[in-house]
């Protein structure tokens, strides 16, 4: 990514302008209720999924869930086992959902891999690859993995690995396109990123808080 392009994004970030759809207050009590079904493949944490491909939900900022449950809904972004999961909701419901999860503490859980396999992945989070022009993950992921929860930026530090795997590489191939209201960025910073250096990362943002 342009560094130039990044910075005039940052700007945007910060005063909101990626807004997008309109958010509506949740209410996590109410949410809390809802997430029963939710818990067979998140966890009853919201933190420990059943399966490692199933993404952490606890302690997401709330912005983020709000725009992926839409999109889930409307099917723009697209997984089998969250299809249906979402019908017959209104968007009050999936507002109420996204409190609940953002509520929840988030969770950490060991970075899984060598020292050299580590350290090649902090080097990346926090400096990118300036040969290929991929950007620094801190500058909207933020230095702790917490993401910046009023620019709707997603925390992926305590992430489980395999669902990181799947989705840096759903973006690289284009299959993940829930970022166009970010100027697909995410899809440009994969795009650059090989199977060795995203199996890096993966493991690494697993323990990074
Ligand atoms: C049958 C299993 C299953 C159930 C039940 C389920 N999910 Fe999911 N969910 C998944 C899987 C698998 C993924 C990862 C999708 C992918 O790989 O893109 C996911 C992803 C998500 C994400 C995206 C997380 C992110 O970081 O982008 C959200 C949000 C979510 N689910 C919310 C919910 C809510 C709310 C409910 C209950 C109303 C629910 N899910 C029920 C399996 C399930
Ligand atoms: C310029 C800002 C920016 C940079 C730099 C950036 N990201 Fe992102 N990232 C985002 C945004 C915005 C999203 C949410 C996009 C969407 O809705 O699909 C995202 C989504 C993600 C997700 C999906 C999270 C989930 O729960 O499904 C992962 C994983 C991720 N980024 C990892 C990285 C890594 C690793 C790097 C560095 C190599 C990086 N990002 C660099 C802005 C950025």
């Amino acid at each position: 990514m342009q560094m130039r392009w990044l910075s005039a994004f940052m700007l945007l970030a910060g005063t909101g302008v990626f807004s997008g759809a309109v958010f509506a207050a949740g209410d996590p009590e109410a949410g809390k209720s809802q997430a029963v079904v939710c818990a067979a493949c998140h966890g009853q944490d919201g933190a420990s999924p059943i399966d490692p491909s199933y993404a952490v939900l606890a302690g997401q900022n709330e912005k983020y869930l709000l725009r992926q449950l839409q999109m889930f809904q409307s099917g723009t972004r697209y997984a089998p086992l969250m299809v249906g999961q979402l019908n017959a909701k209104s968007e009050q419901d999936l507002a109420d959902l996204a409190a609940y999860y953002a509520s929840l503490p988030a969770k950490v859980a060991q970075a899984d891999a060598d020292d050299e396999t580590l350290a090649r992945a902090e080097a990346i989070y926090r400096g990118g690859i300036l040969s290929k022009k991929v950007a620094a993950c801190t500058a909207c992921h933020s230095p702790t993995g917490g993401g910046n929860a009023p620019a709707g930026f997603p925390r992926i530090g305590g992430q489980s690995a395999p669902y990181t795997v799947s989705q840096l590489t759903a973006y690289r191939e284009g299959q993940r396109k829930t970022d166009e209201t970010f100027g697909a960025m995410m899809r440009g910073v994969a795009s650059r990123l090989t199977d060795t250096e995203i199996e890096a990362l993966a493991a690494y943002l697993q323990g990074l808080y």
